[in-house]
């Protein structure tokens, strides 16, 4: 692995316990599996698949006949995944350590669909959708979610009070933050058909109780833990605040957030 993604495993390893309560991350790869449309005896790839929501969610899809292939960089990550399908009694798929940009493990035109829920944000979108085009059977899909540019409101409250402490910090999610922008992704990596659902997506006030940790530990964020110990706890302090002021004053505005799931062929 190259050194960012060295940086990435390491950031995703501090965030695996516990990831699992992450109750918008599981809805939201639930609902871009469902989107697919998978049929039983599928062949999927999940790229950046984390603790497995979306590669668990189609194992359960594809059936015995069907075979799931979870890949990540986090090997903590990937821990919780295979804990989850053993508790599970999962037989159908499994889950490796490598570059969702380089599965050269596998042929060419190997898997049905190759679903990214919420990962390609972190991934270098070119390389990883050549690469998942190259995987991809004639016909086959790819499906990738991500947050609409400025989503989540905590996580945009969490940079302006970063900012308050002099550490600026980029929207992860403006890259790829638009229709327009997913579809031109898709385009560029030669994908056809291509076609974007913008829904929005809730969050539970679980999730909003865990907004600091998976702020502060967000690779996005990295910036933020250089600051000295009593800058970064009065930042903390700053941010529950106005997190639990939010909650009080309008809640919606925390709780709700748009999604953006893509989806294009192979030719
Ligand atoms: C926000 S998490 C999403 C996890 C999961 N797909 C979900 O929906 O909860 C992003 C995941 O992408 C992984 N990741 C980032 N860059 C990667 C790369 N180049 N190859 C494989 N996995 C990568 C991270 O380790 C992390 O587990």
């Amino acid at each position: 692995m190259n050194s960012d993604n060295n940086e990435i495993a390491a950031a995703f390893d501090g965030r695996a316990r516990g990831y699992r309560d992450s109750d918008w991350h599981r809805a939201s790869a639930r609902r871009l599996v469902d989107l697919c449309g998978l049929k039983p005896g599928d062949r999927v790839l999940d790229a950046g698949t984390g603790t497995g929501f979306a590669a668990l969610h189609a194992a359960r899809q594809v059936g015995d006949a069907g075979h799931v292939v979870g890949v990540d960089v986090s090997q903590g990550m990937l821990s919780e995944a295979r804990a989850e399908a053993a508790a599970s009694n999962l037989t159908n798929v499994e889950f490796v350590q490598c570059d969702a940009t380089s599965v050269s493990q596998f042929p060419d035109a190997t898997f049905d669909v190759v679903t990214a829920a919420t990962s390609l944000i972190y991934i270098p979108v070119r390389d990883g959708l050549r690469e998942w085009h190259r995987l991809l059977k004639a016909g086959g899909l790819i499906g990738f979610s991500t947050m609409a540019a400025g989503f989540p409101v905590a996580g945009r409250l969490f940079r302006e009070c970063a900012a308050e402490y002099g550490v600026h910090t980029e929207d992860p999610c403006a890259p790829l933050g638009s229709a327009a922008a997913c579809l031109n992704a898709l385009a560029a990596a030669g994908f056809v058909g291509a076609e974007v659902v913008t829904e929005p997506i809730r969050f539970s006030v679980r999730d909003i109780d865990r907004a600091w940790e998976s702020n502060f530990r967000s690779i996005a964020h990295t910036a933020v833990r250089d600051l000295p110990g009593p800058s970064l706890v009065s930042l903390q302090q700053r941010y529950e605040a106005l997190i639990a002021a939010e909650m009080k004053a309008a809640p919606e505005r925390l709780l709700q957030s748009s999604m953006l799931y893509a989806f294009g062929r192979r030719g």
